[in-house]
């Protein structure tokens, strides 16, 4: 059965789901295996990839957000010019790789199928009793299926479920396809803990809503923009594994990359239908009154837009600088290399507002 036959057979204008629909795969003509692990996802009979769990979801994620259009309310769009570039970049990475660099390169995928796997703890957000929280009625939304399968299938995508690899291990079999197995840096988890430590907690923007409502859209939003911006790492990752200079499996490490940005699709949608509900509804407050959702939600997408843009570059440059000097040692003339990277920066600048700004006054 092809995707399309398996979606025509619902209704489009559905808006309700049982959680294992919104769970349920359908059946493949051929599995996705990498590296030698069975992986989610499969292959349609004309050889198309097509993403797990999105036999319902997918239908369901546009009929939610068709209603979100018959209402009269847009659907958030974080602007992708806040999207810091990568480091190193794409020429970058391809100069050290051919000078026998390796291990930055290394390092930075690891960190991406480390991040991915972080994307697990979705389906440990306590998702609160909703229906007491916000003034509207929330049948029929996205909002209403966080906790009945959107949240689970998120996490099931990216760290993958039972003996099914996710996103974790298909980075790391694009990496493993792409630079033959090499040696992963015993330290790469080890600095990331540090600095997420280093991260104080910070306080609470909306202290007058319920605190789990408050987490829980705090996390969708943190979510949705690492989602977004990982658009930019994937194009990244897809341009340095599928180049055949700096590849030994240019085609699979580089469909590999494909196939995890296919699945990415869901989870931006989702959240972004989910928070707009939210922002076209009224929030009751724990003191009996109400707060409008989009100065909530707005609120918080502002918040996460600036301290992203204005920390993401230097941490990305942090990482790798101690790690850099050491590696560039096996190239022929490391000085030259230094020199020859740094011609090739991306000039950045974070743009001067995230277009959430709260409303003055
Ligand atoms: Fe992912
Ligand atoms: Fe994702």
């Amino acid at each position: 059965m092809s995707a399309a036959s398996d979606s025509a057979e619902i209704a489009p204008d559905r808006l309700t789901y049982a959680r294992d629909e919104l769970l349920e795969s359908g059946s493949y003509a051929a599995p996705l295996i990498a590296g030698g692990v069975r992986c989610h996802g499969g292959f349609d009979e004309s050889g198309a990839y097509r993403s797990p769990r999105t036999i319902h979801r997918m239908p369901a994620v546009r009929a939610w957000q068709a209603r979100l259009a018959r209402d009269g309310h847009a659907l958030l769009e974080i602007p992708r010019a806040a999207m810091p570039p990568q480091y190193p970049n794409v020429e970058q990475a391809a100069l050290l790789l051919e000078n026998g660099v390796r291990d930055p390169i290394v390092r930075t995928l690891t960190v991406i199928s480390i991040v991915e796997g972080f994307g697990a703890i979705i389906r440990d957000v306590r998702v609160p009793d909703l229906a007491s929280l916000v003034v509207e009625p929330i049948e029929g939304t996205a909002l209403a299926h966080l906790g009945g399968g959107l949240f689970e299938a998120h996490a099931r995508d990216e760290s993958g479920w039972k003996d099914e690899g996710g996103h974790k291990q298909m980075w790391e079999a694009a990496r493993d396809l792409a630079l033959e197995k090499p040696k992963i840096p015993g330290d790469v988890l080890l600095r990331m803990m540090g600095r997420q430590a280093a991260r104080r907690r910070p306080e609470r923007p909306f202290p007058q809503l319920d605190e789990t409502l408050e987490r829980m859209l705090a996390i969708m939003a943190q979510v949705l923009v690492v989602e977004i911006f990982a658009e930019g790492t994937f194009d990244w990752g897809y341009r340095l594994l599928s180049n055949p200079k700096v590849s030994a499996a240019p085609e699979a490490a580089g469909a590999m990359v494909a196939h995890i940005r296919a699945d990415e699709s869901p989870h931006v949608e989702y959240l972004r239908t989910a928070l707009s509900e939210v922002r076209a509804r009224t929030l009751r407050t724990v003191d009996g009154k109400t707060l409008s959702g989009r100065s909530v939600v707005d609120g918080l997408v502002h918040r996460i837009l600036r301290d992203v843009t204005r920390t993401r570059p230097q941490e990305q440059r942090d990482d790798l600088r101690d790690s850099l000097a050491e590696a560039v040692k096996v190239a022929p003339n490391p000085q030259r290399l230094l020199d020859e990277l740094g011609a090739l920066d991306t000039e950045w600048t974070p743009p001067a507002h995230t277009g959430f700004e709260p409303a003055a006054g």
